[in-house]
């Protein structure tokens, strides 16, 4: 979308050009016999043109360029690839209330334009937020907007991101987060953009044998969703090697929750809930969207026999990424875990449901899914003693409840996208 002071330029221009056509076809038109009144008409159009000429330029628009395409001192412009994602979205409110200027950049193909007007009604300023409708696969597309735009650093989240899915469609995958994390990349390097903040995943480690998982952990991912973003982080890091961006890659556990004061939340499109994550389907099934849950694998050498996982809540996460932008330093690298450091079993996960839904959600045991390991969480000490970041809200029941009221709050999550998804 474009900033309004660059719509008015854009105008301006056209009528010029409509008035220069005018003012030819007219002179062709002339009679003949009016030849006397030609060096006047003349003198009259040129003193118009000087006049317009003047007037355009005086025009606020085309003398100062629009606050997103000039740098500010004093201001840090973010651009937030995915920001009308669930994670993006929460980045950006955050951003937004820590004076950071944001420019969204979303092809909608699973986020929600709905999350977007709620942060463009929370800030409704000039120069604090644009959305821009792109996709990153476009690599034209992409490469103007950097061109038009001085972005400070990039925080980029906008990639598909279910396991389940991207052992259906691997290649999606690759095309999604591997290629166009490419496109971002020599984006930024072609653009001068010297920060960048990369969302990665613990689904890059694969099955650990020792936990908690530490970032010297070696990385061993197992379906292509871990692959693909492994092979970005490989890039980044490649490209690192001889470039003075400071980087920063943050490797996310399971996250839940949603803003505190009700404005944001996790609202994924219906066709995506079979390949959902476990909060999705505990109010799916509170909503009788589902019928209940099924825990798969009851005898797994855990505390209460089901899996054990590592949930950090979205407050906590965009908390790290501020953090991580803030101390992020020319030619040097971080690569943190985000994480509690405390591992949840399934069954304590569904009784939290239970207590913050305070519906007895029906739950189905069942035998284990091949290929799910038992314990997977998070060594946090890194994040703790270099970029001084500690999950706060630690509570599982406080984190539903917060998301529950926001879904029972938005039972069509945020209506209907007015805009077609585009091709990922
Ligand atoms: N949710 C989790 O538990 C979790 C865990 C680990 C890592 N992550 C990572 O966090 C990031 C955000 O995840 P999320 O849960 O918010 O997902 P999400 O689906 O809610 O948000 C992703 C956003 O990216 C956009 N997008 C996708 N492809 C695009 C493209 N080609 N061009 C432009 N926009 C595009 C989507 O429209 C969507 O708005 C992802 O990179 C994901 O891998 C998420």
């Amino acid at each position: 979308m474009k900033d309004l002071s660059m719509l008015s330029f854009t105008r301006t221009r056209t009528q010029q050009r409509t008035n220069r056509s005018l003012s030819l076809s007219a002179m062709d038109l002339e009679d003949p016999k009016k030849k006397t009144n030609f060096l006047g008409n003349i003198i009259m159009a040129a003193a118009l043109t000087a006049l317009f000429i003047l007037m355009l330029k005086q025009s606020p628009s085309f003398n100062t360029p629009t606050q997103f395409s000039r740098h500010e001192a004093g201001v840090t412009h973010v651009l937030v690839t995915g920001g009308a994602g669930y994670i993006g979205s929460h980045a950006a409110l955050r951003l937004l209330k820590d004076s950071y200027r944001v420019t969204i950049m979303d092809n909608l193909s699973r986020g929600n334009l709905g999350a977007i007007k709620v942060l463009q009604q929370l800030f409704p300023q000039s120069g604090r937020l644009q959305f821009i409708y792109a996709d990153l696969g476009d690599k034209k597309s992409v490469n103007k907007i950097f061109s038009e735009n001085a972005f400070d650093a990039v925080m980029h989240f906008a990639a598909v991101a279910y396991v389940g899915e991207s052992t259906l469609d691997p290649l999606k995958y690759y095309h999604n987060i591997t290629s166009n994390t490419l496109v971002v990349l020599e984006a930024m390097a072609a653009h001068g953009v010297k920060t960048l903040i990369y969302s990665s995943t613990c689904a890059t480690y694969g099955e650990p044998e020792k936990m908690p998982i530490t970032e010297e952990t070696p990385q061993h991912p197992i379906n292509p969703y871990g692959k693909a973003k492994k092979m970005a982080e490989d890039i980044i890091l490649d490209f690192h090697k001889n470039s003075d961006m400071a980087v920063m890659i943050l490797r996310y556990f399971n996250v839940i929750g949603s803003d505190a004061d009700g404005m944001l939340g996790e609202s994924p499109r219906p066709e995506l809930r079979e390949h959902g994550r476990i909060s999705g389907a505990c109010f799916d099934a509170a909503r009788g969207i589902i019928p209940g849950l099924k825990v798969r694998g009851t005898d797994y050498k855990t505390t209460d026999g089901t899996c054990i996982r590592d949930y950090i809540d979205v407050t906590d996460l965009v908390d790290a990424h501020v953090k991580a932008l803030e101390k992020a330093k020319p030619s040097h690298i971080g690569v943190y875990n985000v994480g509690t450091g405390r591992g949840r079993s399934v069954k304590e996960f569904v009784e939290a449901c239970k207590t913050a839904t305070g519906v007895p959600i029906k739950v189905d045991f069942l035998p284990r899914r091949p290929g799910d390991y038992a314990e997977v969480y998070s060594d946090p000490t890194k994040i703790r003693s270099e970029l001084n970041w500690t999950a706060k809200h630690t509570n599982l029941n406080e984190s539903l409840l917060i998301a529950w009221t926001w879904q029972k709050a938005h039972l069509d999550g945020y209506g209907t996208p007015q805009l077609m998804s585009a091709q990922i």
